[in-house]
């Protein structure tokens, strides 16, 4: 059983009344109906917290991080300028996935930024709720990853990338393609998986927005 923390940040609790052509018509209590049963059928169990307050977000991810084996995180604005948010991500150590309903990357350019990406395994945008889904899909990896040796040099793959993925990896990683192109990922966990049919399944660094690795095979090394 994987413990999951979902955490929805400032303006979230108005979902459903909010800008509805941005964000969706599900509610708040709606769309976490939706990751229940996900976790039902996925064995996953999960604690789910909104708030509008920086310091409350930060305080839940400190005092669950005994308990949590990963974090979904949706930060709202805050996304896009709180350090301090960032900071908690980064303390606990726990691998967490970044999601936003609307595509932020499509929006207005302060959203594009965001301050919590590099300490994530993954950010995943656009898809309105299924975003959150993505995120537990690609914590719930971890449990099937297989276990990275720390000695693994570049003449001997830690990992070779499942077919299918997706792979949660702990980070940094050198991945080299079948072409030999060497790729430094540098994060603390690195999720790798196969998306985008239409580009012949290339290996996506699990960001979805960037599909760098374009290869059937891929090795993975501790740099
Ligand atoms: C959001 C995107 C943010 O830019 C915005 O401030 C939100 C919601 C999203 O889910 O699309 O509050 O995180």
């Amino acid at each position: 059983m994987k413990r999951i923390l979902v955490i929805h940040g400032p303006n979230l609790n108005l979902l459903g009344e909010r800008e509805p052509q941005i964000y969706g018509s599900l509610t708040l209590a709606e769309l976490n109906a939706k990751l229940h049963e996900f976790a039902v059928e996925h064995n996953l169990e999960l604690k789910v917290f909104q708030s509008n307050h920086e310091g409350a977000l930060i305080d839940k991810i400190h005092s669950e991080r005994h308990w949590a084996d990963g974090i979904v995180i949706n930060p709202g604005a805050l996304t896009h300028y709180s350090y301090a948010l960032r900071d908690a991500i980064s303390a606990v150590g726990k691998p967490t996935v970044e999601v936003h309903l609307s595509d932020i990357h499509q929006r207005e350019p302060f959203r594009k930024i965001s301050v919590i990406k590099d300490v994530c395994i993954a950010q995943v945008c656009g898809l309105g709720w299924k975003s959150y889904i993505e995120g537990l899909k690609a914590l719930q990896a971890e449990a099937t990853m297989t276990h990275v040796s720390r000695e693994g040099s570049m003449s001997e793959p830690i990992i070779e990338a499942k077919k299918d993925g997706p792979n949660l990896i702990k980070g940094p990683l050198k991945l080299v393609d079948a072409s030999g192109k060497e790729t430094l990922i540098d994060r603390p966990w690195v999720a790798l998986c196969r998306c985008g049919q239409s580009q012949s399944k290339p290996l996506c660094d699990g960001t979805h927005s960037k599909v760098s690795f374009k290869a059937d095979a891929a090795k993975l090394y501790q740099p």
